[in-house]
């Protein structure tokens, strides 16, 4: 398999020279192309630090992060946005949808924003909207459709541009199990048949259940890594339950 994402000892530290937190504390890994990849960890061990500097909202303080061969450490300003725009893709908690935009709307807005010819993008929407089975419902507001759809809405705005990752950070956090599970469920599909590689931030064991390899920090750095194999999700589960555990994480959580 090719690695799409190499983290090269990743450093990040926040304050000053004498009160120092070290969020990222020499991390190394790489992520696949087609990899569902979970991060776990406890409240503070770095979880959101990373997702952004890989997202490049955030910079790091030392390290090098490769997408493809293009060390994304390196960019510039005004190379930056278009890096996003061409690269990633985010699902956000609360799936920012614009209530007064359509569905159809909300998924074109980053592609209409970029300037992209809008016969091009109603092309992109039609194919994208069938991939996660929403046709029927792009003229229809958020408002008018059920939370299932929205969510759905959310990952074909992430998936519109075709990203190479799609990022998230604890998306389920704000879910009921329902919910949850349909949002997971959208994952695995733009993961498997839809073939995007996507990272998602959580400390659900529940949620950390559908990934393909959960890589678990504490205080900045990897503590273990879980890879599921042919193993069904109830013993992926509770291997995970047993690191958590380890971890001294808040396994009442996922329960
Ligand atoms: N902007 C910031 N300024 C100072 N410290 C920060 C900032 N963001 C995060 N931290 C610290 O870095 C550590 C990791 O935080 P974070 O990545 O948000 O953890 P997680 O997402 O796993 O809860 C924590 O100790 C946190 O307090
Ligand atoms: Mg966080």
């Amino acid at each position: 398999m090719d690695a799409l994402l190499r983290i090269e000892e990743l450093e990040k530290y926040y304050g000053t020279k004498t009160m120092v937190t070290k969020a990222l504390d020499q991390i190394s890994f790489t992520v696949n192309e087609g990899e569902f990849l979970g991060i776990m960890g406890a409240s503070g061990s770095g979880k959101t630090t990373l997702l952004n500097c890989i997202s490049t909202i955030d910079t790091a303080t030392a390290g090098h992060i490769y997408l493809r061969d293009r060390d994304i450490t390196e960019l510039k300003e005004d190379a930056l946005a278009e890096f996003r725009q061409k690269n990633l893709g985010f699902v956000f908690q609360d799936f920012n949808l614009l209530d007064t935009l359509t569905i159809e709307e909300n998924i074109a807005l980053a592609p209409v924003i970029q300037g992209t010819p809008a016969s091009k993008i109603a092309g992109e929407v039609a194919q994208v909207a069938q991939e996660l089975g929403i046709s029927d419902i792009l003229s229809k507001f958020p408002y008018e459709v059920s939370g299932g759809q929205r969510q759905r809405c959310a990952c074909a705005r992430a998936l519109i541009a075709r990203p190479s990752l799609i990022l998230a950070d604890e998306p389920t956090g704000a879910l009921d199990s329902k919910s949850a599970s349909m949002l997971l469920e959208c994952f695995t599909q733009m993961n498997r048949s839809m073939h995007a590689t996507v990272m998602m931030v959580t400390h659900d064991i529940f949620s950390a259940s559908y990934c393909s390899r959960i890589l678990f920090l504490r205080d900045g750095r990897i503590f273990n890594e879980l890879v599921k194999g042919d193993k069904n999700r109830r013993i992926f589960f509770n291997e995970i339950m047993d690191v958590v555990t380890l971890l001294g994480g808040d396994v009442s959580d996922a329960l």
